[in-house]
Order: C-alpha cells, then structure tokens, then sequence
C-alpha cells in the first residue's frame, strides 16, 4: 500500500497521463489526485479503445473505484471541467477542492492578448498564467464562490490524507515537466508555478512524510511546446523522420523534439527525490518494442538504453510505456522486489 506522486521530468507531455491511468488501474487506487497548475496542461489517456485529453479530471478515473479529486493548488476552468466530467462520467464520484482559484474569461483573453505571454513564452492561451498572478494579489475567486462548483466541493487535502492513513494506495498526479518549473526551469521559458514533486504535494496538501514513492516519468525522447531552449534540438524535418514529431495535446501546436538529455535527467532525478523512473514511447524509438508487458520481449538496444537510464540516474526504471493504450506497459516493479 503505498502513496505515489507522478511528474515529468523534462518540458511536460512525458505521458504521465498514460503511467497514471496504468497504475490506478494496477493498483487499484482509492484516491487519484490532480495536483499542478491548470488546464494549461493536457494529459492522455487510452482505455478500452476510447481516447480522452484530460486537463482537469486526474488520469486515475480510469480506476472506477477510485475518487477523484482536484487540489486547492489547480486552477479550474469550470467550462472545461464539466465538459470532462459528462465525457469521463465521474459525476458521482469527483471532487473539487474549497480553494481552487477559478479561472474567468478575462484571464483566457489576458493570456491570449498578451504579445509577451502568447507571443515571446508562447504560452497555452488558457488563463493560468494570469489566473496565478491573481491569486498572488489575492483577488482570485476560489471555487467555493462559484454556486455551479457546490455540488463537487471537498476538501481534498482530508480525503486524501485520510486515505493515506488508512493504508490505502494514493496517486497524484502533477502536470507540466521539472524545467517548465518557475522556480528550477528555463525561466522566463516556464510556465505559472513550481511544477516538482514538492509543488504536487502542496498542490493537494500532503506534506513530504507521507510520499512513499516519486515516479518521475520521461519520454524516450525529449519534446518542448512553446519558446526556450532546447539542448540538442532537431529540425523538424529530421524529427519527422524519426517519428517524433508530436502535436500538443491543448494548443495544437508542433512540438519541437531532440533526443533523450541525460544531463537534464539527472537534474530531475535530485529537484524531484525521484525514487522510481518512467520510461514512456520507448516503442517510437525502438518500434520491435510495441505492446510488449515483460522486459524479456524487449529487443538488446532497447534493454541497453534502460540499463543506461538506471546507471546514470541511479534509480530504478520500473514502469515502461510500449503502446498509447493504458495495458501496454512493462512495470518491472515486482521483479525488482518494490512491491
Ligand atoms: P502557460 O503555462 O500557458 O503560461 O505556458 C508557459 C509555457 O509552458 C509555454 O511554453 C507552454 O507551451 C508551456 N506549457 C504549459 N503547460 C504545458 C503542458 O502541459 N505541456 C507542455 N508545455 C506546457
Ligand atoms: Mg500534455
């Protein structure tokens, strides 16, 4: 029984969406909690043949057992969360905490407006950055303030505790990646808050003690939306050869990509306290490794790459993403005796 946090490691869209739905599934979760910053974010999940981009409901509904909770920390658009509860039909059992700062048009329109946050950042258009500085003023209104947000209100952070408590398994899920950080990324080039496994906690309220396991995930390769740098960045051209070349899941736009940065890894690995990795789309880069669930089916240039992965990082890789579908997942986790 244990309580994890998820988080990217690099610039966001890691596929933690993926890792989170596969393990509230696996461990049958009792508690799937969103921490991060917004709808800014946007997390993928395949189940049973249906595909949904989360940027509100925690990639754990997948488990139906599971409550499903959004922490004071999120910012909620209640536009978009209704039309995510109707699409995940988690009615019955989502919660959203007391203090979530609601995101309003006029932020979306800050955002959209601003040369400086659309154009130079390039930021996602969808209010966070603006919604933020507002709760920094301290003029935000909060979700307990919204009469159509009553019905889901909670308070997350003694739902989940409470589940900890009582020896239940516990998922929180964090959005965007370790260097969209606004404290430990490439700032300016980040987004409206921390985004390390510190920020997830306090995004749902549980302190450190309580955390058994940090699961930061990274993609085989590296991708970034938006403006920053970008160590190793390929031409889009050379990405497209490699079948890397991804669209964002929120904007729409052209991710730019470069290869696996093991220097960025590695920072990762101490800003998060990570204890497990992630490895996800290991079968873009190696695509014998489609759909494979034992690490025996893997191909000698792929196993290479992970034992590589664990003797830079020192951490184990214990979950590997081969497919888009939740099931398709290598989780090592009870052959390397962590459960
Ligand atoms: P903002 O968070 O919308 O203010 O955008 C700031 C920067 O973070 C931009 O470069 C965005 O592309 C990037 N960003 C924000 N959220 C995500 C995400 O979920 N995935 C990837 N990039 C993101
Ligand atoms: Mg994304």
């Amino acid at each position: 029984m244990a309580c994890y946090i998820v988080v990217g490691g690099f610039f966001g869209d890691e596929g933690k969406g993926k890792i989170v739905s596969y393990l509230a599934l696996k461990d049958r979760v009792a508690v799937a909690a969103r921490g991060g910053c917004g709808t800014n974010a946007g997390h993928t999940v395949e189940f049973g043949g249906r595909k949904f981009k989360l940027r509100q409901i925690p990639s754990g509904f997948v488990f139906e057992g599971a409550r499903v909770l959004i922490g004071a920390g999120v910012l909620v658009d209640p536009r978009i969360f209704f039309e995510e509860v109707n699409a995940t039909g988690v009615e019955r059992r989502v919660g959203v905490d007391y203090n979530c700062a609601v995101i309003e048009q006029r932020h979306i329109e800050q955002d959209r407006g601003s040369s400086y946050l659309s154009g130079k950042i390039g930021s996602t258009g969808t209010g966070c950055g603006p919604c933020n500085a507002e709760r920094a003023m301290r003029t935000v209104k909060l979700a307990r303030d919204v009469e159509e947000l009553k019905p889901y209100l909670a308070d997350v952070s003694f739902e989940v505790n409470e589940a900890i408590d009582k020896g239940e398994n516990v998922i929180i899920e964090g959005t965007q990646g370790t260097f969209l950080s606004l404290y430990h990324g490439t700032y300016p080039y980040v987004t409206s808050k921390d985004t390390t496994a510190s920020q997830a906690c306090a995004d749902v309220g549980v302190g450190p003690t309580k955390i058994d396991e940090v699961l930061v995930v990274f993609k085989a390769y590296v991708t970034r939306v938006g403006g920053g740098p970008l160590p190793g960045e390929l031409s889009e051209e050379e990405a497209a050869k490699r079948g890397w070349l991804e669209v964002a899941t929120v904007t729409g736009r052209k991710r730019r990509a470069a290869p696996f940065n093991f220097e960025l890894a590695e920072k990762a690995v101490r800003l998060n306290g990570a204890t497990q990795i992630a490895i996800t789309k290991l079968d873009v880069v190696y695509p014998e490794c489609r759909g494979a669930t034992s690490f025996s089916e893997l191909p000698r240039s792929a196993v290479e790459f992970i034992e590589q992965v664990e003797s830079r990082l020192k951490k184990p890789v214990t979950i590997i993403g081969t497919g888009a579908d939740a099931k398709e997942v290598i989780d090592r986790r009870r052959e390397l005796g962590l459960v």
